[in-house]
Formats: structure tokens, C-alpha cells, sequence
């Protein structure tokens, strides 16, 4: 179904410009992660990862001392084994605490690598084992290497496409969950930061679903007039969380410039609702805990399964597996060898005893989907239809319980579930670069959570009243992407929080294990310019504040002002008229009106950054004023007789104090401070360049290997080699062969790549000398034989030209012949040399140099081949033109190459005459050698 939507999109997405680089969806799911990638002259499609595979597990083993890692299905191999240092679902540990439900459910579940909190970082940290020397690792750390392995096979991807020269994204946008909070968003866009991506864009991942949706639908085609609005419930079952998003698609009439209007379809998300700890996992883990149970009935002497990590993996692994062919098949066999201290797990599970397991799971699977209708005030009436995404919904229990509880017959599947989410986020990237240009689709998307601002003075005045403002700044479920500014009048430096809402109907929303407060702000500089601007009055401070597109709020500017009246005097130009000088004089009043109306916007306005803030107010109004004067000129261009009246006028101006902002993160987890980010990316340096290291380490071993065998099968099996060398020289071959080999297994085995370098060169010299006498051993012959052939040829076409080019002189062409000589006389010479040498000594001369022999006598032959025929005399020339060719002749080889007016040049067949002009009118093809 998903190949439809790329042949649909196909001429959606044009190429802006050709070295734009491509842009990356990610779709970052706890368990799995899928990538879609957009670029030049190709589809929107998915990426396969390094297993043709269309997702990518979300989890990195980190074996040995030195850290190497593995990403995806080759760690997933190995997680049985290794389970203790493969941390999996880092995204999860994002921005949360240790007691945050989600990170707890992580140990719940058995999972071996589990974070804890840590002071210095103010965040979490992994340990990959329980040694104080282990590794430790942030989860921005590791979900950093993730995005980098994103990057890493989606230029593996398009280099197996055919598409060599794609440089490795940086623009990425990245899926969330709807439920998302300010602090998992900026952990992520830290993890990003890490590995030098640039995020686009978060987007929740139900929108960009919805965006996946709208990008090929009809209800949004231009030429379809009746298109009607749809209402969707995109339902998504995800391995940690189910969320629930209705979205209204609809499409207006958007003026254009040129032309007619344009139908614009809009994806407008009106409610989110969404369980922060049901999924897939929660599934599972009812999975695990049934056969761990059934174990410890099975073997009631034995302790410690739940201890066991391996044998919990395995069982998380079986668990996962028994709900995927339960999906489709009515029972399973279960058996694990050896699962604890060597006993068995023999077990039988059908599809109906799963469902009695899941019962309970699948009861709170549902809910969101009701809470997110009552949210909008919809019912199930009002829908179109019912979108389901995510992995979880292969089970059909799911299905069957979101149907008995929204009581409809059907349930829409018509995307692909596991990719709609990739898919939309990449759309979004394009749409947000300039590089590329995509079909034209509003989006609307809100932030649940409401923020609040609350203003303090940053130093109490203890005898006063403390004054203290409190403000929702952003309301639950208001649009993102938008700015909001506060006012209000102060004198003092003050405290600004910008914290998660109080209300109560916005603490249900807020996931539990979220901190209410987010940042602080010092605002300093009031208390200054209120100094300063004293006789003018108390200024007026201005917030403005931005919840970005990725939901993410924060202070942009800060600004203090006061508004002064002054009076000024003006000269204005009026008609030399009583008459008219009254209706002039009412103009600069109204003038004045306006300049007070719209003055925040106006040039009227002043920073008063400078000392010379005043004069320079002065000089503004001046041209201000100036302006003025060259519109009313512009008015009245009628040639009434002028004069010139100062008048006195009433002015305001608004003085403008840029406040300093100084930000504080608060709270238990925050954000990455910059000396911790050049910390985790020099350690992310480092593991790259062991990578680096690494690959390079093997692929010298490997040189060094293949060498050594090519060495001994062409001693044992070539014949030929022993009539270039001597027993000697073999046997000394063999020996450094043979001594390589003994130090690769031994000493070398460690060895770095110099030392690897290094023999490789001991090895490789003396054979490569005997390589190559076998190789000359024909290839010298065979050059000879066609150098001694050009010759001939040469002589024959000197012959030939006597007749058959009479432009050429006998100079010229004996000349060339002259060279002919020279060339032979060098062959004689070497040959003699060479048959004076034994086989297995280094050869006269080699025949690489041999053609080059020639090349003197063919670059004489081929200008000479150009020298143009004599022309037969004009009657008359036209004398301009004439001149204008001889003077231009470089240039004007095309119209010279016509021959109608050309002189003959037999004096100097220069140099570069000869070359650019190499067009074929004049030259005789059988000249090529
Ligand atoms: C805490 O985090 C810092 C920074 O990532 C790290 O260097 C340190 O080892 C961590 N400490 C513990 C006890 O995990
Ligand atoms: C909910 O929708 C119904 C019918 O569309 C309307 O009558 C009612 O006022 C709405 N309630 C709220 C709280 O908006
Ligand atoms: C695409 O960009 C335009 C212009 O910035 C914006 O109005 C629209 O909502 C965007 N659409 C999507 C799908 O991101
Ligand atoms: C010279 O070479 C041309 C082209 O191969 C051929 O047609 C012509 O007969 C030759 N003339 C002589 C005198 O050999
Ligand atoms: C000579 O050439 C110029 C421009 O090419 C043209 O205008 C003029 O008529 C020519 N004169 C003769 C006598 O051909
Ligand atoms: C002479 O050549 C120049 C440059 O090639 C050209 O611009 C000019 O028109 C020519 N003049 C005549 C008379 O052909």
C-alpha cells in the first residue's frame, strides 16, 4: 500500500537546487526506529538499514575494552548473551528521573541496563555493568549514537541506490509522543546537538501520521470543488504508550498573488489523549511474568529466575515472539532449553489465553481513545473514520476492544501502521526547507500543556508588600508556533518562571513524574532605566515569549519603555494661500495622532541603549519629520505658490531599554550544561575514532593476509614465476611470508597498524619486484611490437602526406621523420641493454615507458595534419572584416573553420593555433595513430 503513496508523492517532491542536501524523518520509537529520507530526484521512501531491514532496533551493544559497538539487529543477536552492556529504549530515560513511571517500568521489566540519577549531570546515567570501572554513559549520549546510526545507513542506503554522491544528512526532523514534556523535548534536541544534527522539527508522532495521511488525499485536490472536511481518530498503539489524536482535515481558498486562488488542505489536530505506560511492552511483560510464573511452578526448588538476566532476556525475547505469532496463529509451543540452572521452560500458549492475559491492558488501551473524544466534545458519530498506527495494532485483541468500545464496525488500516509516522515527519522536514518543495498542507498542532508565568522582584523589597503577577502564558491545547508578549509597569529588576501550569484540569494532564517548573529568568536593567527615564514615569516592561513548533516555551525578548511627550518645532511648507494654510495646518496634527496610534512600530521609536539616547530621538524625528515633508510634496503636486512657516508641535516618542535575560534551569533534571555537552562529545569523539581506528586496524590485517596468501598460491601454482626469479629470490619470498604469518598470530596479533604497515612492506617489496618481471615478461614484447608498428605507419603517412598534403613542407615532414629515427635508435639501444640481463634481474627498461616514446612525433603529426589546404584567391576581400579575423584569430576559429575569408598561416603553425582549433573540418582522419 505505502508504494502507492511514493508513486503519488513522486512529482510532489521537486528538487530546489541540486547539491541540496537530503533531510531525514526519524520515527525514534522505544523499541524500534524507522527512518525515511528525502532527497534530490527521488520519492520520499524509507531506508533500509544495513539488514535490508525497513526498521532498526533501538539499542547498542558496547562490546569489549574498547567500547565497540553495535547497533540494530546485529546487537539484537547478541542480546541474549550480552544483555548486561546493551542499553535499549534510551529514549524512554530522556529528560526523566529515575522515579518517572516510565524509566521505572524499565527495571520492572527485567531490562539488565537501568539508569539512575546522578547529581553532577543533573540527569541520568547507564552503567553497562556493576563495576565502578564499567562504562557509564547519559541516555543523550547514546540516544546521540542512535541518530548518528540513522545518518550512517541512510548514507549506506543511498549509496546502494545509486546515489553515491548524497552527502550525510544533517536536517533531521524526529518524532515524540503527544505527551512529550518541554524537558524529554530539549534532552532530545541535546542528543541531536551531540552528533551535530540539526533538528527541523519534533513532531508529535500521531501528527505526523496525520500529515502522511493528508499528503495524497482528494479531499484536499484543488479541482475537486465538493471536497468535504474529515474528522480522524488516529489511534496508535506503540511498544511503551498509547496515544490517541483527532484531527480535522479540511481545506480553504488561499488568495494568490498571480492567478486564481488555491486550495490549501489543512491537518488541524483538535485533541490529544494518550496512556503514558500501556503498549506493547506492558504486553509483553504480562508475558514474561505468566512463563516466569509457570517456571517456578514447574521447578519449585529453584530461586532466583528473576535475578537471572539472561534468562529474563530470553524470556523477554519469547514473550515478544509469542505475541507476534499469536497474532496470527491460534496457539504456540514454548520451549527454552536450559532457560535456569540448566532446567527447561516447556509451556503451550493459545491466542484465547493471551487474550484473557491481556484483558486488563487492553481495558486501559482503550481509554485514550475515549478520553480524546471527550476532550474535542465528539462522538464516535462525528468521525470519519478510525486510523490505526503503531505496531501494537496487529493484535487483534486490540483491535477487537477499540471496536467494542467505540462500537463501530470497522476500524480504518489504511497506512502502512509502522511507517506512516517516519513518513509524515520526513514531509514535514521538506516542507520546512527551503531546498526542496513539497505539496503545500497546513498544519495545526497543539501543546497540552499549559505554561504559566510568574513574576517576582529579583530583590524583595522586605518592608514593601511583596509584589508578585501570575499569568497563563500558553493555554492547554493552544497552537504551537506562536509568540505572546506580557506588559506591565515596574521599576525594579525582576524574577520571571516560566513553569508548567497549576490548574488543576492541566495536573491530570501533566505525565505523572513531571516537574512543574521549568526555567527562571533574571531580568535586570528595569530598575536602571526606570532611574534614568525618572521624570518620564514608571516603564513598562515587555515579555514576549514563544512556544516554538517542537513545543518547546522560553523568554525571546525582554524590553523596558517609557513614552515621553516633548514639543518641537517644525517647518512645514504650506500654499501661499489663507485658505489653505488652515487646512495645512490640521495636516502635522493628524500626523501626530498617528505617529501616537502606531508608535510602538513607528521610526518614531528610540533604543536608548547609547548615553546619547535623547539627541539621537532628535535627529530620528528630524527625518522622521523630513518624510513627512516629502509626502506631502508627493500629495500635492499642483504648481500652487509655497512657502515656508515653522510650527510649534506636540510630539510623543517611546524610549526602548533592552533588558538583560539571565536563564537558570530548575529542577531535578535539566538540561545538558555546555561543559557537559563538550564532555559527551569529546567522548563520542573518541568511540568514533576507535571506530575509525578499528576499521582501519582490519582492513590493514586483511591487506596484510590476502598478501601473504598471494604470496604462497603464486609460488605453489603460477609456473611462469620461476623464469622471472631465482630459487633464492622465491624461497626468500616464502620465508617473509611465513614469518609474517607466525608474527599476525603472535606478537602482531595486537599490533597497531604502523607495525602492520611496516610488514606488509617487508613482505610485499621483494615479490612485488618478481610480480612484476612476470608481468613484463609478455608486456614489454607487446609494447615493442606496437611501437615498432607506429613507426612504420608514421613513415607510410609522411609518404602519403607528400602527395596527398601539399601544405605540409618536406621540412616539416622530415621533421617527424627525424624523430621516427631518434625513437628507434632508443629501442635498438634498450633491446641491446635488455638481452645482456638475465630473467630474473631488473629489466632494462619497462613497457610503461615505451609508448611514451612516441608522443614527441605524434603531437608534431597532428598539428601539422591541421594545417589548413590553400585557398584558392578572392576576387575581392572586404577588407573590415579581413582585419577584424586576423586580429581575433584565436577566437574566431568557428567562422574561420568556413573558410571564406581565411588567409593561409603557413608561416607559424603555432603552438596553441594548433589545439583549441582541433575541429574536424580540416583534419584527414587517417591521420589518428
Ligand atoms: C555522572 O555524570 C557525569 C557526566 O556524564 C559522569 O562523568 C559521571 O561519571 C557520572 N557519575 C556517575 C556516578 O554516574
Ligand atoms: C459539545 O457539542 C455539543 C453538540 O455539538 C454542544 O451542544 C455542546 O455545547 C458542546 N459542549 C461544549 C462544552 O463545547
Ligand atoms: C509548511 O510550511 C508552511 C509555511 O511555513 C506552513 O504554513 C505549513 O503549516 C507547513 N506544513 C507542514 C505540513 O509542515
Ligand atoms: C593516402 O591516404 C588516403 C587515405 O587513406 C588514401 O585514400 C590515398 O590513396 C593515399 N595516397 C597515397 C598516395 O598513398
Ligand atoms: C564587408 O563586411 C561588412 C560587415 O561584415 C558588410 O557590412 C559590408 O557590406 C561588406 N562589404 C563588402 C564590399 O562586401
Ligand atoms: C570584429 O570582431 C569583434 C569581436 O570578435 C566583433 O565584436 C565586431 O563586431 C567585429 N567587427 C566586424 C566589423 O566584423
Amino acid at each position: 500500500m505505502w508504494r502507492i503513496t511514493w508513486l503519488l508523492l513522486a512529482p510532489l517532491l521537486l528538487l530546489g537546487q541540486a547539491e541540496a542536501r537530503a533531510i531525514l524523518g526519524i520515527d525514534l520509537g522505544s523499541v524500534y526506529m524507522k527512518v525515511a529520507l528525502v532527497q534530490s530526484g527521488s520519492p520520499l521512501e524509507i531506508v533500509t538499514n544495513l539488514h535490508s531491514k525497513r526498521k532498526t532496533e533501538q539499542m547498542i551493544l558496547f562490546d569489549g575494552k574498547d567500547q565497540q559497538r553495535f547497533y540494530g539487529a546485529d546487537a539484537d543477536a547478541l542480546l541474549a548473551r550480552k544483555a548486561a552492556s546493551t542499553p535499549t529504549s534510551m529514549s524512554v530515560m530522556l529528560g526523566r528521573e529515575e522515579q518517572h513511571p516510565a524509566v521505572k517500568v524499565l527495571a520492572e521489566r527485567y531490562l539488565p541496563v537501568t539508569p539512575y540519577y546522578n547529581e553532577t549531570r543533573l540527569g541520568l546515567s547507564v552503567q553497562l555493568g556493576k563495576k565502578e570501572t564499567d562504562p557509564i554513559y547519559t541516555p543523550e549520549e547514546l540516544v546521540a549514537m542512535v541518530l548518528q546510526h540513522a545518518v550512517d545507513i541512510s548514507t549506506a542506503y543511498a549509496a546502494e541506490q545509486g546515489h553515491a554522491s548524497m552527502l550525510p544528512p544533517k536536517d533531521i526532523v524526529i518524532t515524540v509522543p503527544s505527551f512529550a514534556t518541554q524537558r524529554e523535548r530539549m534532552a532530545l534536541l541535546d542528543a541531536a546537538a551531540l552528533v551535530d544534527l540539526n533538528v527541523l522539527l519534533l513532531i508529535d508522532d500521531n501528527t505526523a501520521a496525520a500529515l502522511q495521511y493528508s499528503m495524497d488525499k482528494t479531499f484536499a485536490d484543488a479541482t475537486n470543488e465538493h471536497s468535504e472536511d474529515q474528522w480522524i481518530l488516529f489511534y496508535n498503539v506503540g511498544a511503551t504508550s498509547v496515544q490517541a489524536t483527532l484531527v480535522h482535515f479540511y481545506s480553504y481558498l488561499q488568495p494568490q498573488k498571480y492567478g486564481k486562488p488555491k486550495r490549501v488542505p489543512t491537518a488541524e489536530v483538535v485533541a490529544k489523549a494518550w496512556d503514558a505506560t500501556a503498549g506493547g511492552l506492558a504486553l509483553d511483560h504480562v508475558l514474561v511474568e505468566h512463563l516466569a510464573n509457570a517456571f517456578e511452578q514447574q521447578n519449585p526448588q529453584m530461586q532466583g529466575l528473576r535475578e537471572n538476566v539472561r534468562a529474563m532476556t530470553k524470556l523477554r525475547i519469547q514473550a515478544n515472539k509469542i505475541k507476534h505469532v499469536l497474532s496470527a496463529n491460534a496457539d504456540i509451543p514454548i520451549t527454552l532449553d536450559a532457560l535456569h540452572n540448566d532446567a527447561p521452560l516447556q509451556q503451550h500458549m493459545t491466542r484465547a489465553e493471551l487474550e484473557t492475559l491481556a484483558a486488563p491492558l487492553i481495558q486501559r488501551a482503550v481509554q485514550p481513545a475515549l478520553d480524546c473524544l471527550k476532550r474535542a466534545n465528539k462522538t464516535i458519530a462525528d468521525l470519519t473514520a478510525v486510523e490505526l498506527i503503531g505496531g501494537g495494532m496487529r493484535v487483534p485483541a486490540i483491535q477487537s476492544g477499540l471496536q467494542a468500545a467505540l462500537g463501530v464496525e470497522e476500524l480504518g488500516l489504511h497506512m502502512n501502521s509502522d511507517e506512516s509516522m517516519a513518513l509524515g515527519a520526513a514531509f514535514a522536514g521538506a516542507n520546512h526547507s527551503t531546498a526542496f518543495r513539497v505539496r503545500h498542507i497546513g498544519l495545526v498542532d497543539v501543546c497540552p500543556f499549559a505554561y504559566q508565568v510568574t513574576l517576582t522582584d529579583l530583590n524583595p523589597d522586605k518592608k514593601a508588600d511583596e509584589w508578585k503577577k501570575q499569568t497563563t502564558m500558553f493555554k492547554s491545547f493552544g497552537k504551537l508556533g506562536i509568540k505572546k508578549t506580557i506588559t506591565f509597569t515596574h521599576e525594579a529588576d525582576c524574577l520571571c518562571q516560566l513553569d508548567y501550569a497549576e490548574d488543576a484540569e492541566h495536573v491530570g494532564l501533566l505525565p505523572e513524574g513531571t516537574e512543574r517548573s521549568l526555567v527562571e529568568y533574571s531580568i535586570t536593567g528595569i530598575a536602571d532605566f526606570a532611574t534614568k527615564m525618572k521624570e518620564k514615569g514608571a516603564p513598562k516592561v515587555s515579555l514576549q515569549f514563544e512556544l516554538t513548533a517542537s513545543g518547546i516555551a522560553h523568554l525571546v525578548k525582554a524590553e523596558a519603555s517609557v513614552e515621553e511627550t516633548y514639543m518641537a518645532q517644525e517647518e512645514i511648507e504650506v500654499d501661499d494661500e489663507e485658505a489653505a494654510t488652515e487646512e495645512e495646518a490640521a495636516e502635522p496634527a493628524k500626523d501626530k495622532a498617528e505617529n501616537a496610534a502606531s508608535g510602538k512600530d513607528e521610526a518614531s521609536e528610540s533604543t536608548s541603549e547609547n548615553k546619547d539616547a535623547e539627541k539621537a530621538d532628535e535627529t530620528d524625528k528630524k527625518t522622521e519629520d523630513d518624510k513627512n515633508k516629502e509626502k506631502s510634496k508627493d500629495k500635492k503636486p499642483k504648481a500652487k505658490p509655497k512657502k515656508r512657516i515653522t510650527v510649534e508641535k506636540e510630539k510623543t516618542r517611546i524610549i526602548k531599554e533592552t533588558l538583560t535575560v539571565t536563564a537558570r534551569n530548575k529542577g531535578k533534571v535539566q538540561p545538558l550544561t555546555p561543559e557537559l555537552m563538550e564532555a559527551s562529545r569529546a567522548k563520542l569523539a573518541a568511540l568514533a575514532e576507535k571506530d575509525k581506528l578499528r576499521i582501519l586496524r582490519e582492513e590493514t590485517r586483511n591487506k596484510l593476509e590476502s598478501y601473504i596468501y598471494k604470496i604462497k598460491n603464486t609460488i605453489q601454482d603460477v609456473e611462469g614465476i620461476k623464469e622471472v626469479a631465482t630459487e633464492e629470490q622465491l624461497q626468500e619470498c616464502m620465508d617473509l611470508a611465513l614469518a609474517a604469518q607466525e608474527w599476525m598470530d603472535d606478537d602482531g596479533y595486537g599490533a597497531d597498524i604502523a607495525s602492520m604497515e611496516q610488514k606488509y612492506t617487508t613482505v610485499s617489496d621483494p615479490f612485488e619486484k618478481i610480480l612484476f618481471r612476470y608481468k613484463e615478461k609478455e608486456a614489454r614484447p607487446a609494447a615493442v611490437a606496437a611501437l615498432q608498428k607506429q613507426l612504420t605507419d608514421i613513415e607510410k603517412l609522411m609518404e602519403n602526406w607528400s602527395t596527398s598534403k601539399p601544405q605540409v613542407t618536406e621540412a616539416e615532414r622530415a621533421e617527424v621523420l627525424e624523430e621516427v629515427e631518434l625513437v628507434k635508435k632508443w629501442l635498438a639501444e634498450k633491446e641491446s641493454e635488455q638481452s645482456s640481463k638475465q630473467p630474473h634481474e631488473e629489466p632494462a627498461f619497462t613497457s610503461a615507458e615505451v609508448p611514451k616514446m612516441i608522443r614527441t612525433a605524434e603531437k608534431k603529426i597532428l598539428l601539422l595534419s591541421k594545417k589548413p589546404k590553400p585557398k584558392p584567391p578572392k576576387k575581392e576581400k572586404n577588407e573590415t572584416k579581413a582585419e577584424n579575423e586576423t586580429a581575433t584569430e584565436g577566437e574566431s576559429s568557428e567562422s574561420s573553420a568556413d573558410g571564406s575569408a581565411e588567409q593561409p598561416v603557413d608561416e607559424k603553425p603555432s603552438e596553441d593555433a594548433g589545439e583549441p582549433k582541433a575541429d574536424s573540418t580540416e583534419a584527414d582522419p587517417s591521420d589518428e595513430l
